[in-house]
């Protein structure tokens, strides 16, 4: 018996040192890295790659990499990804030769959106997007855009932040997270006159509705998006600029809990103005899809009825109580969830703090508020005509003049 306690002592404290020296070696060397072949790739940038590069940068990249002080893609803070992955900041993108993105060549580029692996053989966990199912012209346009003099993309000098990235995320992008092949065959576009196949594409293929929509990151099947569990069920839980909990919604076909009722109309305006049917605003992170055309929101939609449905809703969103000690415009700033992009004090995913100085009286803010695409066309801040009550817009704008900064950045 003593013998074979002694024997499993020393087993068990092989097995100790073992993981100890594991987890010390991924401590130590960080995210892995992976041997990669120069991709020879030449993006020839014609009018049209650079224009549909733009539209679809909006749509997948701006997000997170719109810093909202500089307005241009020079990275940001990632308030919205969960802190147990670590202190995340995306990287600055623009044409900038050193800080930027200037220096790599188009394969570079290329190699990293389709697998995820930086140019110098570091993998980049799923907070940054990977295009391992879009078309070749999808992937040379966005390729195109960030060579163009497209204003997003002009130099800026911000550093990027390296990510802090905690030890689960190391641990898991060694054995959970890969990098994605890169394409052994050309990947053609959709059939645009087949709106379901289009649909399916922008859906699954693109814009990774289905990631954010299914039941959980963890769970997704990233190389079929279908397999995935609980397929558009929604209940993923997200998080938005003010660190809030956001649950995403069920869209599938389901009348009683997912979108069945919805008409198409409703749908595009849900998909590309943010509102539902019943006039409440759909939050960050869904922002507004203001770029995309009616057609493509349409077969979308024409996909999503193809779906099986699913009979499930989401966990309730914690609302934030407001004391009416703290005032009345502060509440109607959180009861709209102005804080959703642009966090508590005013500086989210966007910044409303310097509003003075193109809206100097409470008349002209409220004008702005009320129809910001009448001032900035193509703004992905809603519409709240209508939406929020007339006698709400004053104390509201109270509030917003307190988040002011009077000061030079
Ligand atoms: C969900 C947020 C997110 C989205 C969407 C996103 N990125 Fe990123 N991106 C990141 C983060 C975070 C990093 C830093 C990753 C790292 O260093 O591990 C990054 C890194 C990069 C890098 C590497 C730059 C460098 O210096 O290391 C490039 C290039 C890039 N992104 C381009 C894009 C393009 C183009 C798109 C749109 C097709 C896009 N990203 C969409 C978050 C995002
Ligand atoms: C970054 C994650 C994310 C992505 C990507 C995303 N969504 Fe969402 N979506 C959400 C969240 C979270 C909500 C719930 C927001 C809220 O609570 O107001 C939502 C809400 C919606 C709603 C409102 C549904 C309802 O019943 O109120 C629709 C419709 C929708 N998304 C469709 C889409 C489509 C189509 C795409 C792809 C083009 C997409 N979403 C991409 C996270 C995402
Ligand atoms: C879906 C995200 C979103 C929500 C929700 C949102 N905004 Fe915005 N807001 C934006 C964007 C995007 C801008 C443009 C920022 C820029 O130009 O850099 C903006 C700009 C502004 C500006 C003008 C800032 C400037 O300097 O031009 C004000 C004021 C403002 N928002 C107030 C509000 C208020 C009040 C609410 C709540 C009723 C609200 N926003 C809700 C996205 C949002």
């Amino acid at each position: 018996m003593k013998r074979a306690f002694k024997v499993l002592a020393g087993v068990l404290g092989a097995v100790v040192l073992l993981v100890g020296v594991v987890a010390l070696y991924i401590r130590l060397t960080g995210l892995p890295r992976y041997a990669k072949p120069t991709l020879q790739l030449a993006v020839e940038a014609t009018p049209e790659r650079v224009a549909r590069g733009a539209r679809l940068a909006q749509m997948l990249c701006v997000t997170c990499h719109l810093d909202a002080t500089t307005r241009v893609l020079s990275g940001r803070r990632m308030p919205d990804v969960p802190p147990e992955f670590g202190v995340i900041y995306s990287a600055n993108i623009t044409k900038h030769p050193t800080q930027g993105i200037a220096s790599w060549t188009d394969g570079e580029i290329g190699y990293l959106l389709r697998t995820g692996i930086r140019r110098d053989g570091r993998y980049t966990p799923p907070y940054m997007v990977k295009l391992q199912h879009a078309s070749d012209e999808d992937v040379l346009s966005i390729i195109a855009f960030l060579r163009s003099g497209d204003p997003l993309v002009a130099p800026n000098a911000a550093p990027t932040h390296v990510p802090e990235v905690s030890f689960l995320t190391k641990v898991l992008s060694r054995v959970a997270f890969k990098p994605f092949p890169y394409p052994t065959a050309p990947i053609g576009a959709p059939d645009a006159k087949d709106p379901v196949a289009l649909g399916r594409y922008l859906a699954d293929g693109l814009l990774d509705c289905y990631s954010c929509h299914s039941a959980d990151f963890k769970t997704n099947d990233y190389f079929e998006p279908s397999k995935s569990p609980g397929y558009y069920g929604g209940g993923n839980m997200l998080l938005d600029a003010s660190g809030q909990q956001v649950f995403s919604m069920n869209i599938t076909p389901d009348v009683e809990t997912g979108i069945g009722s919805w008409t198409e109309a409703q749908f595009i305006r849900a998909l590309k103005g943010s509102f539902r049917p019943n006039g409440t605003p759909i939050l960050y992170p869904m922002e507004g899809y203001v770029d995309m055309t009616d057609e493509e929101a349409g077969a979308i939609f024409a996909y999503l009825r193809t779906v099986p449905p699913i009979r499930k809703t989401r966990p309730v969103r914690q609302a934030v109580v407001v004391p009416a000690s703290e005032g009345q415009g502060k509440q109607v700033y959180y009861k709209y969830a102005c804080n959703s992009c642009h966090g508590d004090s005013g500086l989210g995913l966007h910044d409303l703090r310097r509003a003075w100085q193109k809206y100097p009286t409470d008349t002209a803010l409220i004008e702005y508020i009320k129809d910001p695409s009448a001032k900035v066309p193509g703004i992905k801040m809603p519409t709240w005509n209508g939406v929020i009550a007339e006698d709400e817009y004053a104390p509201l704008v109270t509030h917003v003049n307190t988040l002011q900064v009077k000061t030079e950045p």
